[in-house]
């Protein structure tokens, strides 16, 4: 098993990417697993937040470089790797990558489809695939881009060279930085926090960022105005707003 699943509290979800012999390189399987695994989060109403993680050395180093070697252009084309990165994409609930170690080409791309990036110290990431003769073909290009802006992602993308988790920072593409040791920890308390909050909600707040970044301000702030008030009808509403005039903690249903 490439990708190890458990549930280490209520409404968190864990995903492992375990193939140490391949510095997690995201082959068929481990990307079938990855996509298996959301999808049955995000049928499952009992998962409100999923984190994302490597090993303590690799986060993931990218598309399995030995198995697209030989490839031609047409048979990639029939691979149809753009399924796993839309199943990813269109992951409905917060996703939280708990990164260390690389984080290369793929492994960069699957980090920036999560909401929240919480990176160890000595984490790296980078864009590598100048230097083996392509170029990024899960989002790098436009996902980086629109992260940490022209110049930095020019640099990382034209270069290859990878920056530290402290540079990622610094670029605005990483939420935080802890201690190697506290990665996988910070990230399931962020889970913990997120998975207490009123599922509806967190789910629109993704949708709305993620859509409205591709929208004219005019039509996602609209589309912001719409579900605020689609939240007026939400049992979870009634609950948060009495809870605070009660003064008491909210117990939030997801209804
Ligand atoms: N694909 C396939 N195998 C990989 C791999 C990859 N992306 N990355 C590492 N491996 C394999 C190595 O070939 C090696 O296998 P063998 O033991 O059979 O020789 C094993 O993992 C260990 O690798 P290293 O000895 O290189 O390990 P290291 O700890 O010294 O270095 C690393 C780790 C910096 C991550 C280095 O392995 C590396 O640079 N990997 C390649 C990174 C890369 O170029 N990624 C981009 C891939 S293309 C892509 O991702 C396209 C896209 O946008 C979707």
């Amino acid at each position: 098993m490439t990708v190890e699943a458990t549930r280490p509290d209520n409404g968190i979800a864990l995903l492992r990417i375990n193939r140490p012999e391949a510095r997690n390189a995201l082959d068929d399987a481990t990307r079938a697993a990855l996509a298996k695994h959301c999808q049955e989060f995000a049928d499952d109403e009992s998962v409100r937040c999923v984190v994302l993680a490597g090993s303590d050395k690799v986060f993931a180093a990218g598309a399995d470089i030995k198995a697209m070697a030989d490839a031609g252009a047409a048979e990639m084309m029939l691979r149809a790797g753009e399924v796993f990165w839309t199943a990813m994409r269109s992951f409905p609930k917060p996703l939280i990558a708990a990164v260390n170690g690389w984080a290369l080409g793929g492994g960069c791309e699957l980090a920036m489809v999560a909401d929240i990036i919480v990176a160890g110290e000595s984490a790296k990431f980078g864009q590598p695939e100048i230097k083996v003769g392509i170029i990024p073909g899960a989002g790098g290009t436009q996902r980086l881009t629109r992260a940490v802006g022209k110049f930095k992602a020019m640099k990382i993308l034209l270069t290859g060279d990878p920056v530290t988790a402290r540079e990622a920072e610094a670029m605005g593409l990483v939420s935080e930085v802890v201690p190697d040791a506290e990665t996988v920890e910070r990230a399931l308390a962020l889970a913990r926090t997120i998975a207490a909050l009123p599922p509806i909600a967190t789910r629109k707040i993704k949708e709305l960022v993620l859509t409205g970044g591709d929208l004219p301000l005019g039509a996602a702030l609209a589309l912001e105005r719409q579900a605020f008030q689609l939240m007026f009808d939400t049992e979870d509403q009634k609950e948060g707003m009495r809870a605070f005039i009660e003064k008491r903690p909210p117990a939030f249903k997801g209804r």
